[in-house]
């Protein structure tokens, strides 16, 4: 798995909610800080473009700012519609002072 530095952890938690976003080549990736660890997923929206960094988490979810689609913090799947397309998950992890993110297979 290759791993990606994408910011200082101390960075993380100054955005809205503690999250964090961020351009991994050509892409977005928020990362979010929960009582259970760190995850990623793909910062845009499947529905529409709204940042996912922006929304509200709770519950291993976050819902999207524009029209409250929800989204598993672990997968990426739809667990609120109106979006019907999963958003894609990264593994993420904190290590040296810095977090990482690395793309899953698939
Ligand atoms: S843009 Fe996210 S739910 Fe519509």
């Amino acid at each position: 798995m290759e791993w990606e530095r994408i910011a200082a952890e101390s960075e993380l938690g100054a955005g809205v909610n503690g999250a964090l976003s961020t351009a991994v080549g050509h892409d977005r990736v928020a990362v979010f800080r929960t009582d259970e660890g760190l995850f990623a997923l793909d910062d845009v929206c499947s529905h529409e473009y709204s940042r996912l960094s922006e929304g509200e988490v709770a519950e291993g979810q976050v819902a999207c700012a524009k029209h409250g689609s929800r989204f598993d913090l672990r997968t990426g799947a739809v667990t609120g519609f109106p979006a019907t397309r999963p958003v894609r998950a990264w593994a993420a992890k904190a290590e040296g002072g810095w977090i990482w993110v690395s793309r899953l297979p698939g």
